[in-house]
């Protein structure tokens, strides 16, 4: 939008997701670094962004990529010496209108739908009482198993959304299905998801 006063002013930002908070959950996958700009967008849109992150996503982007885009901290354990008087997989999903988690790994979609919750991020969704979007990444054998398919299927019967993966390249330099979604379109689920009411309750 153009400063009358000054029309050679930067333009101001049209901040649409002001007053939104969303959790974004990174695991380890060669696309974590993608999720770097789906949190860029999700905060020049205006949203409160937190990331938390598993161990093995921090082999592959570390915490600080995040931390320097949303101004915030970041979330790696359930047993953080900061996090004892304060839980933050029950603060930080209370306060969540949504909850991405990308990319989705096999692990973390196997955990999820069995209900497992041994660490930070599967806790959180645990907890969660905002629609969860997944976002998958693998390579296409893995992706191809049927007990992702199944894990994922029960998980979208359960009502957890999915911005799907695409073909492509992918990290094991082969060309076929598993390569995460674009920013761009993930973004463009999350905003589908924002505008739907109600804002809370899966
Ligand atoms: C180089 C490398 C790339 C990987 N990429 C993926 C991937 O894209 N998707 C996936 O499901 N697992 C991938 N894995 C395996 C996961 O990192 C592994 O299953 C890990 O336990 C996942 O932990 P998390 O779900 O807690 O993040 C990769 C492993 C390595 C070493």
């Amino acid at each position: 939008m153009t400063n009358p006063a000054n029309p050679n002013a930067a333009a101001e930002p049209v901040l649409e997701w002001a007053g939104y908070e969303i959790v974004v959950a990174v695991c380890g996958g060669i696309a974590a670094y993608k999720v770097a700009t789906v949190v860029s967008g999700l905060v020049q849109q205006g949203a409160g962004v937190t990331v938390v992150m598993t161990s093995a996503a921090q082999r592959f982007v570390t915490p600080l990529t995040f931390e320097s885009l949303t101004a915030r901290q970041v979330f790696t354990g359930l047993w953080d010496e900061s996090e004892k008087h304060d839980p933050q997989h029950l603060t930080l999903t209370e306060a969540a209108d949504l909850f991405i988690v990308a990319p989705a790994t096999a692990n973390m979609i196997g955990k999820i739908a069995h209900g497992l919750a041994d660490d930070l991020v599967s806790t959180m969704v645990m907890s969660a009482a905002c629609p969860v979007l997944l976002a998958p990444a693998m390579n296409t054998r893995m992706w191809n198993n049927p007990i992702v398919e199944e894990n994922l299927g029960s998980l979208k019967r359960l009502g957890y959304l999915e911005v799907p993966p695409e073909e492509g390249w992918l990290a094991c330099r082969t060309v076929g299905a598993g390569r995460m979604a674009e920013p761009e379109t993930i973004l463009e689920s999350a905003r589908v998801v924002l505008d739907t009411p109600p804002k809370k309750g899966r």
